[in-house]
């Protein structure tokens, strides 16, 4: 099947690549709830209202990543995504190892959330644990560079995941 690459990031994966960074963001500074809300179910209490949402909420939201995250790799492999701004061929290796591995932890880190709490196997929840600084390593080298791109290269690599028009 050949596909021509697009000239820009569809209106809807701009919305997809920020709404789903809001929730990671979320997931990462809340991820006690969750953990609060294990320990009042297995004292046989019953968990306050605040405790209760704030767990419930990290199963949701982490299910709504999984969602939007699989919705948004089916729009890379069938629209594809533009090519990669000038660099030289080690600044799109690391660009692609990052992207690659933020997309495994988008996918892995639910699905080893949900094994834990609903299967309750143990290293699900291990691997699920060691999420927070894989992410944090991760996010970090990737607003770096996106910050060198727009800022110091002035290659409006920001600009083009901030408007499809850029
Ligand atoms: C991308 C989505 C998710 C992210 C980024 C995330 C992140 C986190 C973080 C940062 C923690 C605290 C780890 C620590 O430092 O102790 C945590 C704990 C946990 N999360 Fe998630 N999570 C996600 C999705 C889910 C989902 C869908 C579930 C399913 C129920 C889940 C279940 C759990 C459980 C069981 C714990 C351990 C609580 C404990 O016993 O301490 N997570 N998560
Ligand atoms: C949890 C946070 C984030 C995750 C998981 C994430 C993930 C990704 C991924 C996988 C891509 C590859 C292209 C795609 O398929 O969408 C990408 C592109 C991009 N991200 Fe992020 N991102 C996050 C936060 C941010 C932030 C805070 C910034 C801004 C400083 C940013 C700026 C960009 C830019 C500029 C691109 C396009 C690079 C290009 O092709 O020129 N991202 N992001």
């Amino acid at each position: 099947m050949s596909r021509t690459q697009p000239a820009s990031y569809s209106p809807v994966h701009i919305v997809l690549h920020w709404s789903i960074a809001a929730l990671i963001l979320f997931q990462l500074v809340f991820g006690d709830s969750i953990g609060d809300l294990g320990r009042a179910l297995r004292n046989g209490g019953t968990p306050d209202t605040a405790t209760a949402f704030m767990g419930n909420a990290h199963i949701w939201v982490g299910i709504a990543i999984l969602v939007l995250t699989v919705i948004r790799l089916l729009i890379v492999i069938l629209r594809g995504v533009p090519a990669p701004v000038p660099g030289s061929k080690l600044q799109h290796l690391a660009a692609k190892a990052v992207h690659g591995l933020l997309y495994l932890l988008m996918i892995v880190v639910p699905i080893t959330g949900l094994a834990a709490w609903f299967g309750g196997i143990r290293a699900a929840g291990e691997i699920h644990e060691f999420s927070k600084p894989a992410f944090i390593i991760l996010i970090t080298l990737h607003v770096v560079g996106a910050l060198y791109h727009q800022f110091v290269l002035k290659d409006r690599s920001l600009s083009r995941m901030v408007s499809s028009k850029a």
